[in-house]
């Protein structure tokens, strides 16, 4: 698409990202956490809002700058964030991107007070935390749906699954077992699957920076909100 053509693909809409890692505590001091650098939300982010977008960057941890014109609004665990998302709904919402990291277990009790050094083992009970994505797609009024997949083998036949089992429109997957691409790298690529209602071909995204991809992602929503559905 020309870049006059590819201006306001996303005009009037509103958008909110789920980006970064999310942290969870174990005592005051601690927590667990993942490497995700927030870095292709945030380019996700800065795409949008030069497609015409209202922005609203739901951030967990990350040391990026906020994205030039994006409302950024920083939080820490994934209970925090899943809140964050259901008030964002509320406000009205069309499209919900989810690139963060979400942990996937957070300890079942934080400690009130540091954690002393004692025994030899130290065991932590972890529970798991709700799936923010999927809640946001069993809502009534939901957005068009847009998840993430970073998988290190079966990378196609699990996002598929995922796009399924989430109810999602729209999923981007990447195989990170590759070192080119993915996590820390300012470069990444990827494949995108539609909800079978779209009948839309898998499109391949071809490695890029991050930008590019973000930019080439705009486009695939804005063709799948554009699309006929059966
Ligand atoms: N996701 C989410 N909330 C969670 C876990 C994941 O919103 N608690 C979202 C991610 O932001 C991503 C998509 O779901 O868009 C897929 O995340 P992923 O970690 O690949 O999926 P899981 O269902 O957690 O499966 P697993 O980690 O076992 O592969
Ligand atoms: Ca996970």
């Amino acid at each position: 698409r020309a870049i006059a053509e590819k201006f306001g693909l996303l005009a009037g809409k509103r958008v909110v990202i789920t980006a970064g890692p999310t942290r969870e505590a174990i005592d005051p001091v601690r927590y667990i956490s993942n490497h995700s650098t927030g870095k292709m939300g945030f380019a996700i982010a800065a795409a949008c809002y030069s497609a015409g977008a209202k922005v609203t960057l739901l951030a967990g941890p990350v040391s990026l700058d906020t994205p030039n014109g994006v409302r950024r609004i920083n939080v820490s665990s994934a209970i925090k964030m899943l809140d964050e998302s259901m008030h964002q709904l509320e406000e009205g919402c069309d499209v919900f991107i989810a690139t963060a990291a979400v942990a996937d277990y957070r300890v079942a009790e934080v400690a009130e007070h540091k954690i002393k050094k004692a025994g030899d083992e130290l065991n932590v009970s972890l529970v798991k935390n709700p799936d923010i994505v999927a809640t946001i797609a069993q809502q009534s009024k939901r957005p068009f749906m847009v998840g993430f997949a970073a998988e290190t083998r079966n990378v196609e036949e699990y996002a598929a699954g995922k796009l399924v089992a989430k109810k999602l429109d729209m999923i981007a997957c990447n195989d990170v077992s590759r070192a080119d691409i993915g996590f820390a790298s300012d470069q990444n690529a990827m494949t995108v699957f539609f909800a079978e209602q779209y009948q839309m071909e898998k499109r391949d995204l071809e490695k890029a920076s991050k930008q590019e991809i973000a930019q080439q992602l705009v486009e695939a929503i804005h063709d799948a909100l554009h699309h006929e559905i059966e």
